[in-house]
């Protein structure tokens, strides 16, 4: 053991982060063993590299030139785009599902740090009348999809996890007896993760003996793509294409269909689904060209200039709000994984990460006081050589959890059950049939198993009035 110690203190030394055995000699045998554990798993000379990569990168990319919003020839939209084609698309999409080509990729493991609840954000439910946490409303649009593909085949669903998340994930769809999918189609990996760290690039010690630890960012989920075997597992099922989206979104179209069609029709190796942005000052990230490449350009990163400019049908330019939800081909996924995974630089996250102080006390700090590296899911925009974007309705497709109910809060539960109401009252109406309001309003919730998308509901709702709160399950 002592040979052991000596060989990681030095490694740690060496890398300018000896402190983490600043509190040994107060171990107890436990919690030595413990920490050291957690040390041979870390490279502290790499955690070095990417950091100092990382302050260099933050340097060099505040300000981009050569920025040019989506150009129309690149988009494919639910709003703009005839419905022949739309139709023709989805038709298309439908067709690779029945044919089991296409999966869908699940980022779960994220520490839902804002929304402040102990369990996988996946586990939580909005409160919806039927109680379904986001996991069963994702299963159910995978049945769903199958159920419209015609198909009997599964569509494979890959689930990532963190050290957070992985363990309670596993135990909630088990408990749950994979909500009725088959459990051969739903694999579970976990990705990385790396130390949290100060300003200045120390590790943080959440405790005497304890390294805080959090996953790499959603951009983790590539390089465990390929050090779990999940990549390897779509090529031997045949898939060739993949849709990936994040697990917060209440109202995500798991697989749409017609995003997928439009895709595989543009050739397109990656490709995003977005909703328009409309007000300039909105924080949201947006698809745009820098150079020759994709990118997602964050609020920050965009003058107010740019980002105000419209165009001359009063749209604004910089419309494409990414909202995390992505084609990849799998073709695409290899050489990410091979060539461009390590290429892409970490962001750096400001977060609030618990540690001890000088004299081993643990702290709970109430402001960010540390840093955790993130690569993100769209880095990997700037390698595509076919990129595609797809327009959606946000109040179609778009409405995350972010954050915990208060008054005025948006992105939180009683916003997202609210976007669930008008959609689902929205089909009804098309349908033909009409939720009349109650005393909270009009609340009207239909199973993904009976539709999907708004289709399938005129036989049980056409010339129908029904009184809030309506349930179609
Ligand atoms: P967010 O960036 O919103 O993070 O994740 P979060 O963990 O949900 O919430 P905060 O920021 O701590 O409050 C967007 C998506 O990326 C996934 C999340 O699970 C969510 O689906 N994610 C995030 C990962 O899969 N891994 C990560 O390391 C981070």
């Amino acid at each position: 053991m002592s040979a052991n110690v000596d060989e990681q203190r030095a490694r740690y030394e060496a890398a300018g982060q000896g402190h983490v055995f600043r509190f040994w000699e107060q171990l107890s045998q436990g919690q030595r063993d413990t920490l050291l554990s957690q040390l041979k798993d870390i490279d502290p000379e790499e955690v070095g590299r990417s950091y100092r990569a990382m302050q260099r990168g933050q340097g060099e990319s505040e300000a981009p030139e050569d920025v040019k919003p989506v150009p129309e020839d690149a988009f494919g939209s639910m709003l703009r785009s005839p419905a022949s084609l739309l139709s023709q698309w989805e038709k298309q999409g439908l067709e690779q599902i029945a044919e089991g080509r296409m999966a869908v990729l699940l980022l779960a493991g994220g520490q839902g740090t804002r929304l402040g609840m102990s369990c996988p954000k996946g586990m939580v439910s909005v409160g919806l009348p039927s109680g379904k946490s986001l996991f069963q409303l994702q299963a159910e649009r995978i049945r769903a999809l199958q159920r419209l593909a015609g198909t009997a085949k599964p569509v494979p669903w890959y689930i990532v996890t963190s050290a957070h998340t992985h363990v309670p994930t596993e135990a909630f769809f088990r408990e749950h007896a994979w909500f009725g999918l088959d459990p051969d189609s739903v694999r579970f990996f976990q990705q990385g993760q790396l130390p949290a760290l100060t300003v200045s690039g120390k590790i943080i010690l959440q405790d005497k003996g304890l390294i805080a630890m959090a996953p790499n960012g959603n951009g983790g989920v590539y390089r465990a793509l390929s050090s779990s075997g999940a990549l390897a597992d779509m090529q031997a099922r045949g898939v060739r294409h993949v849709h990936t989206y994040c697990v917060d979104n209440v109202l995500v179209r798991v697989g749409d269909p017609a995003f997928l069609g439009f895709c595989i029709h543009k050739n397109a190796d990656c490709g995003a689904e977005v909703v328009e942005k409309v007000d300039p000052t909105e924080p949201v990230g947006v698809v745009c060209r820098v150079g020759d490449h994709y990118r997602v350009l964050e609020y920050s990163e965009i003058s107010s200039e740019l980002a105000s400019r419209r165009d001359t049908h009063g749209r604004l330019e910089f419309s494409a709000a990414s909202i995390c939800n992505h084609y990849f081909s799998v073709d695409f996924l290899q050489e990410v994984v091979r060539q461009y995974e390590p290429q892409m630089l970490y962001h750096v996250a400001h977060k609030k990460v618990g540690y001890v102080d000088d004299e081993g006390r643990p702290v709970a700090p109430d402001k960010p006081n540390g840093i955790k590296m993130e690569k993100f899911i769209f880095d990997v925009f700037p390698f595509s050589k076919n990129f595609a974007v797809f327009e959606v309705l946000r109040e179609d497709a778009f409405s995350p959890l972010k954050n915990a109910d208060k008054p005025g809060q948006v992105d939180c539960p009683s916003t997202a059950r609210k976007a669930v109401y008008i959609l689902h009252a929205h089909w009804v109406e098309k349908a033909g049939g009409h939720v009349s309001s109650g005393s909270g309003g009009v609340v009207c919730e239909i199973s993904p198993l009976v539709s999907y998308a708004g289709e399938a509901l005129q036989e049980r709702v056409k010339g129908k009035t029904f009184p809030s709160p309506f349930v179609l399950d």
